[in-house]
């Protein structure tokens, strides 16, 4: 940013100026509209200087993430060098656990650092804990330009014009996610993030994500469906449908059909984007066992692009645990979406999220989601010790359990995981399997790196016998003929 172009001074003590709650228009997005705003994002480049993101935490994250980079792209900005060059910075946070939330401060801590000496830089922080701390972040940190929560994303270009008449802006308030024509900055040329329901209505006793997404919000399958049309016009080859709780798709539109059934669940949706040519894998995160089906199942089985990958978090393995999370499954219902599941498509890889040191949670009732381990054989679970987080009820309930017990426990939890992902890759070992390639090896430019469509990370190289070097976007058949817990190695076919 040229400092001619700006008008404001900080001021100590800063105080907050403006608050942000009403915005102008509500845009549809469809193709026509998108040729128009790069048109107009054409014509009104500002030159505005350098950007930098740093995301913290989930895809949804991620995909907010690109859009952001998208729209300052669209207003004159370009990515810079490093995070210490750039004119704007953006911090996409996260607040899942504290230990999330204390990474933006330390962050925070050197950029407020520069931006004594130049008073020009834009500080944003964006996300989760933008959303929770709100006004209390400007406080904690006066120097910040603007504070906005995953409900305002699409609006960056217009909160910045603001931020520029030398206000400082917090975005907070609840807001209708407005359909989007800005094209996202993706990172992957190859593999798409769609945003298909934004928020989540559970009340899970541990969890924050409620109250900094809000209300769950589908988007229209068509605007879906457009968004992946012009990814595969783009030369993306995979897409994956987001949400916090995506088997919930749908059930905030309007339209029941005359058997009662609603007319807008994730197996239409998936039915409804399958046909679009180029894409060609399609994947879903995150499933709740709550409303997983087996009509879900039976889709994903029939239509040959939905890859055999389930991420379905279960979150403990003993039923009073369960409970006292408010998670409205048992762990008998959660075995049976399994065996289901391995029914219809034994190939296929499951995944899974679990909580260790729940407040109240006994030995027992830890080993009973040891057991669970054991017993499916995950093919990766992310793992974490409870985090208690404001807003949530579990954080104040008297039963917490010592933090010391919790790290024990996470660490043999881990060691079983690793265990069970060594051993379920095992299968492997011999066999042939279909990689998209993503990207060349970044410790060893010789190999290029795809996953399989069960999603299992795997290295090929990039040159086959036949002296072909093939590229980025590829589908490729390759034999797999060594394992990790993590990875896979191959060779070309
Ligand atoms: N919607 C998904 C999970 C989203 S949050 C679901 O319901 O399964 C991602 C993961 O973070 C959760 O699955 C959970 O394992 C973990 N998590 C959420 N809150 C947490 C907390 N307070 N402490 C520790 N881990 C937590
Ligand atoms: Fe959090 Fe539960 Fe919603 Fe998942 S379903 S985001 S764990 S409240
Ligand atoms: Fe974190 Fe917000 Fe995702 S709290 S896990 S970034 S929804």
């Amino acid at each position: 940013m040229k400092s001619s172009e700006h008008q404001f001074r900080i001021a100590e003590p800063k105080i907050i100026r403006n608050l942000i709650t009403n915005y102008p228009v509500a845009i549809s997005f469809n193709l026509k509209h998108i040729s128009e705003h790069e048109e107009l994002a054409n014509t009104s480049r500002e030159g505005q200087g350098s950007y930098w993101i740093t995301t913290f935490g989930c895809q949804m994250n991620k995909a907010d993430s690109e859009r952001m980079a998208g729209i300052l792209e669209s207003i004159g900005y370009k990515v810079a060098r490093s995070e210490f060059e750039a004119d704007l910075v953006v911090y996409n946070t996260c607040t899942i656990r504290d230990n999330a939330e204390q990474k933006v401060y330390s962050y925070l801590g050197r950029q407020t650092l520069r931006k004594r000496n130049n008073a020009d830089i834009i500080l944003v922080v964006a996300g989760c804990v933008a959303q929770q701390e709100g006004a209390s972040l400007l406080r904690r940190v006066p120097e910040l330009d603007l504070v906005m929560g995953p409900q305002h994303v699409n609006q960056l270009g217009y909160l910045l014009t603001q931020v520029r008449t030398g206000q400082q802006v917090i975005a907070t308030e609840d807001n209708h996610i407005f359909e989007d024509i800005t094209i996202a900055r993706r990172e992957s040329t190859i593999c798409g993030w769609v945003n298909a329901i934004y928020g989540c209505n559970e009340r899970c006793t541990y969890c924050v994500v409620p109250s900094v997404r809000g209300k769950e919000q589908s988007r229209l399958p068509e605007s879906i469906r457009m968004e992946v049309e012009v990814l595969a016009s783009r030369g993306f080859r995979e897409i994956t449908l987001l949400g916090q709780n995506i088997d919930a798709y749908g059930r905030d539109l309007p339209g029941i059909q005359k058997s009662g059934r609603r007319q807008h669940t994730l197996t239409d949706l998936l039915t409804f984007i399958h046909d679009i040519q180029s894409i060609e894998r399609i994947r879903f995160a995150t499933s709740h066992p709550r409303y997983f089906t087996e009509r879900l199942i039976d889709v994903c089985a029939d239509l040959p692009k939905v890859c055999e990958h389930f991420h379905i978090p279960f979150q403990s393995g003993d039923d009073e645990i369960l409970k006292s999370m408010g998670r409205g499954y048992d762990v008998d219902r959660y075995r049976k979406i399994i065996d289901c599941i391995r029914l219809r498509m034994p190939h296929a890889s499951i995944t899974g999220d679990a909580i260790v040191g729940f407040p109240g949670e006994t030995t027992i009732q830890y080993e009973n989601t040891l057991r669970l381990v054991e017993e499916i054989g995950f093919d990766q679970v992310n793992t974490a010790a409870y985090s208690p987080r404001p807003n949530t009820p579990a954080a104040n309930w008297s039963n917490q359990v010592d933090e010391e017990i919790k790290v024990r426990r996470l660490k043999r939890l881990n060691a079983l995981v690793e265990q069970k992902a060594l051993e379920r890759n095992k299968r492997y070992l011999g066999r042939i399997e279909e990689i998209l390639v993503e990207d060349v090896n970044p410790k060893n430019p010789c190999q290029l790196m795809g996953r399989t469509r069960t999603n299992r990370l795997t290295f090929c190289p990039q040159v086959d016998s036949h002296g072909n070097c093939h590229k980025v976007g590829e589908l490729l058949m390759v034999r797999i003929d060594e394992v990790r817990a993590f990875s896979l190695s191959a060779t070309l076919l």
